[in-house]
């Protein structure tokens, strides 16, 4: 059965080195965490697949990689300055601080305070003088720089209407209740798209991102039994948003959002133009003094227009954590013992194939098990390992537990038949092959998606 429970997921990532608390030594600081070996190739693995199914899928999306420290402007004209901020409580019994809507049962109503608004953007002074006038804020999503370089974009590329420009990168939100491990974090990363289109086309594309990104979850294991989808009430809707589709994933906690694909109109490209007047927006946009550029494009008949933008925004953690709930089994064998398996799409693996030689210390089997892995390894499909144990039932558990595919085993018919042992990890189904037949056999099974 699939884990049910985010105390199992949360002691796999620290036992196996998936995930651990960030300056554990020091006690943690809230909200942040570390990836580590398997973590890292995990997180790598999930980011590159969206970047093969944006920018090199589509001739018609570009990549981008902007800083993280923003100027401040940006924020002010997007709306950050102003709305970015969550309501806050503080309990005068426990002493703590809580976002309004997450206090826990135990603090009494009578206890809180009136409701304050918070801003959740980090700020950080610029250079060496800290007298508060020269600051930045770290991004609190990639977005915003991916609009201030529309321009920048569109006229160094041959692209037009409609195209998008894709982003990976970190963003930082001070979250009042950091909680549900990797779940709410203050600093994660973001896989975003945006996607430029002439206004009334907006409402097509938007649905046609929903479909494709539901489309790119089922095909890295989130299944569609696991998804919700839920239409943003008008009331609930973020400043610039006409429409929006959260994709809702049954998290162990509880259904919460895994991506957001918003209709964010004219409002971000509007919002950073100069002589707005001129632009004949249909959003609500702040008057913007400071903005030396229109971000807008003519049309055929040479009309200057502000295309409107859709946008799937996914949380690269949350990703990872819906993938792991997805592919973690607990499985009864049939000599009575139980095994963990980590069921994850082999592209996904963080390992890819482990070599193992079955004698740790024969120095030709070594040699001929180090020259598979190196063999493997040039197929360039992920990460391969040489691990020289001398147990290979202990070797398989570990395999299993961290989702390897494939263990391949080197043994004295190795040496003499040119044969080794290949273990399936779902199947547990093991098999003697040739070693010229081993990269086929790799290459079918670990497909990139
Ligand atoms: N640019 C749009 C935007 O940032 P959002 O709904 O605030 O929209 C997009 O965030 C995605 O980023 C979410 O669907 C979620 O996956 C991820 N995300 C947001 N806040 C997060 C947090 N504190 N910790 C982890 N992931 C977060």
């Amino acid at each position: 059965m699939a884990a049910k429970k985010m105390d199992e997921l949360v002691s796999l990532c620290k036992r196996r080195g998936f995930i651990y608390q960030s300056a554990e030594i020091y006690g943690g600081l809230q909200g942040l965490y570390d990836f580590g070996p398997l973590g890292v190739e995990l997180k790598n693995n999930l980011k590159n697949t969206w970047w093969k199914s944006m920018v090199y899928d589509n001739d018609n999306i570009e990549g981008l990689d902007a800083s993280i420290l923003t100027n401040p402007s940006v924020l002010k004209y997007s709306g950050h300055e102003d709305t970015f901020s969550d309501p806050m409580v503080d309990c005068k019994s426990c002493g703590l601080r809580f976002r309004e809507d997450q206090v826990p049962e135990n603090c009494k109503k009578e206890d809180l305070t009136e409701p304050r608004q918070f801003n959740l953007m980090f700020k950080t002074n610029v250079g060496p003088i800290d007298d508060g006038t020269s600051y930045a804020y770290l991004r609190p999503e990639t977005a915003q720089q991916i609009f201030t370089n529309f321009k920048n974009v569109y006229d160094t590329t041959s692209q037009s209407i409609p195209f998008g420009i894709a982003q990976i990168g970190k963003a930082f939100r001070n979250e009042i209740t950091p909680r549900n491990f990797i779940f709410r974090v203050r600093e994660f990363e973001q896989m975003e798209l945006e996607y430029f289109v002439k206004p009334g086309e907006d409402d097509n594309a938007h649905d046609t991102w929903v479909q494709k990104r539901i489309e790119w979850w089922n095909n890295q294991g989130v299944p569609m039994e696991s998804i919700e989808l839920y239409d943003v009430p008008t009331d609930e809707l973020a400043h610039y948003s006409k429409k929006t589709i959260d994709i809702m994933y049954k998290f162990p906690h509880g259904v919460e959002e895994l991506e957001g694909i918003a209709n964010r109109t004219d409002f971000d490209l509007g919002s950073h133009s100069k002589r707005q007047k001129d632009l004949n927006l249909s959003s609500q946009v702040m008057k913007n003094t400071d903005s030396n550029s229109k971000l807008a494009v003519k049309d055929e008949g040479g009309d200057l227009f502000v295309p409107y933008v859709i946008e799937p925004s996914a949380g690269v953690e949350r990703g990872v954590l819906a993938i792991l709930n997805e592919s973690y089994f607990e499985e009864d064998l049939d000599n009575g013992k139980k095994r963990i398996v980590l069921k994850i799409k082999p592209h996904l693996s963080p390992i890819k194939v482990a070599v193992i030689p079955l004698k740790k210390n024969n120095e030709e089997i070594v040699k001929l098990a180090k020259h598979v892995k190196e063999t493997i390894q040039s197929l360039n499909l992920g990460r391969v390992i040489f691990e020289n144990t001398g147990n290979i039932g202990k070797s398989y558990r570990k395999h299993d537990e961290i989702g390897t595919p494939l263990c391949i085993t080197i043994d004295f018919d190795s040496l003499d038949k040119n044969t080794v042992t290949i273990r399936d990890r779902d199947s547990m189904e093991q098999k003697i092959v040739k070693i010229e037949e081993l990269n086929t056999i790799i290459k079918d099974k670990i497909n990139l998606n």
